[in-house]
């Protein structure tokens, strides 16, 4: 099989890259501006230090931790990411599948092609977060926390760096919209990825779990306008405290004042995150910051990283500078690209197996025992 040949989240990626239309293809893997964030985020865990032990033998390495009450194999998530059924016709269904059946928390976008209600039904055990956009319309804000609520989501992620949208040209430059319009372009685009397009075309619309019922054709700009809300602000977040009865993680957390403010405004965790680079360019890595917002929050608050995972030794380093668990969006998506929900068990196991390997050539027994004796910053000691 094609994606037994991927050995890595880069090969899933090459994969993806052939049976993906471009402008599909482009929306994930882009970012926004000249997308150095999106760089800075890799070449920051390119720049960690891995320190061995040596003479510390690991038959079989532990690398599951406790996260929330519960034990999962990994210290992993998969993020929320929108659209998923424009990057395979499986969607966030599939993503859920492979989530339960590996035993780790996936997390449903406000922008999902599938509905929370759905999304449950196709994986009824899974530890599902809903992830919100507050939009300018207390009433769909309402709805969408009730929503989520009543399909047993455990965990609601508030993202609040998506004041706008980011500006991410090779959106505009293909002219992306949800569903794809018939263009020149789209049918030479249907020649090349005949596959794509068939499902795309006999699989139902897409529809949103947030807009439902919302009008035809829309660009991206015009969908971030409908959702994105440039007030949300700390009273926001009091707001969503107030209705949502479960655990509380804000999302989008880019210094110890933020991590801070949120923690004391009533988020129960902060996700230390740049979206992946796709919102404002220039941010820090966020793998840099997690020392310093562990400092800050202590050992007690749960703190999660994403931005930039492409390998199981990037969630090893997470884990060892001081998160509770790390989250990837693109890692799964180049995934379930190149095929579907068989790429995002394929995805994975590459970070899975990464992952172990990196623990027994570090001599390092369980996950817990991770720390930054193992793993340092640039220029960083070893603790
Ligand atoms: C995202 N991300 C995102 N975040 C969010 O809170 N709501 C959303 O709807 C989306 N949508 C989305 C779509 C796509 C295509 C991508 C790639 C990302 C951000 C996501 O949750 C996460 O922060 C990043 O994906 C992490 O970076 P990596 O793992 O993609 O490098």
């Amino acid at each position: 099989r094609r994606l037994d040949n991927a050995l890595s989240i880069g090969d899933l990626r090459t994969i993806a890259r052939r049976t993906t239309p471009r402008s599909v293809f482009d929306y994930v893997d882009g970012a926004a501006e000249d997308e150095i964030s999106a760089r800075r985020n890799v070449r920051a865990y390119e720049e960690l230090i891995f320190h061995p032990q040596a003479l510390r033998p690991v038959d079989h390495p532990d690398t599951s931790v406790r996260l929330f009450g519960r034990t999962i194999p990994l210290p992993l998530g998969f993020g929320a990411t929108g659209y998923t059924r424009m990057m395979h016709h499986h969607g966030e269904a599939a993503v859920a599948r492979v989530a339960q059946h590996f035993g780790i928390p996936y997390g449903l976008s406000t922008v999902g092609t599938t509905t929370v209600e759905d999304v449950r039904a196709a994986a009824p055990e899974v530890d599902l977060w809903f992830q919100l956009y507050v939009t300018s319309d207390p009433q769909i804000n309402d709805d969408l926390i009730k929503r989520a609520h009543n399909a047993g989501c455990t965990t609601l992620v508030l993202t609040c760096d998506t004041a706008v949208s980011g500006n991410r040209r090779k959106d505009d430059r293909n002219g992306l919209t949800i569903p794809p319009t018939l263009r020149p372009s789209t049918i030479i685009d249907m020649g090349l990825h005949p596959y794509w397009w068939v499902n795309k075309l006999t699989t139902d619309q897409i529809t949103f779990a947030s807009l439902a019922g919302a009008a035809s054709t829309y660009n991206f700009n015009q969908i971030a306008s409908k959702i994105f809300d440039p007030s949300v602000g700390l009273d926001s977040l009091g707001w969503v405290r107030e209705r949502w009865p479960g655990r509380l993680l804000v999302k989008g957390i880019l210094s110890t004042k933020s991590a801070r403010e949120a923690v004391d405004g009533g988020a129960d965790g902060v996700i230390i995150s740049n979206h992946g680079g796709r919102q404002l360019d220039r941010t820090p890595a966020p793998i840099t910051l997690v020392p310093a917002v562990r400092k800050e929050l202590g050992p007690d608050v749960p703190i999660l990283v994403d931005s930039g995972i492409r390998n199981g030794q990037d969630i090893v380093a997470a884990r060892a500078l001081g998160a509770d668990a790390a989250l990837v969006g693109r890692a799964y998506l180049y995934g379930i690209m190149a095929g579907g929900q068989d790429g995002v068990v394929r995805a994975y196991e590459i970070l899975a197996a990464e992952y172990q390997r990196a623990m027994q050539l570090l001599g390092v027994r369980h996950s817990g025992d991770l720390s930054d004796q193992h793993v340092t910053l640039p220029g960083a000691r070893p603790g």
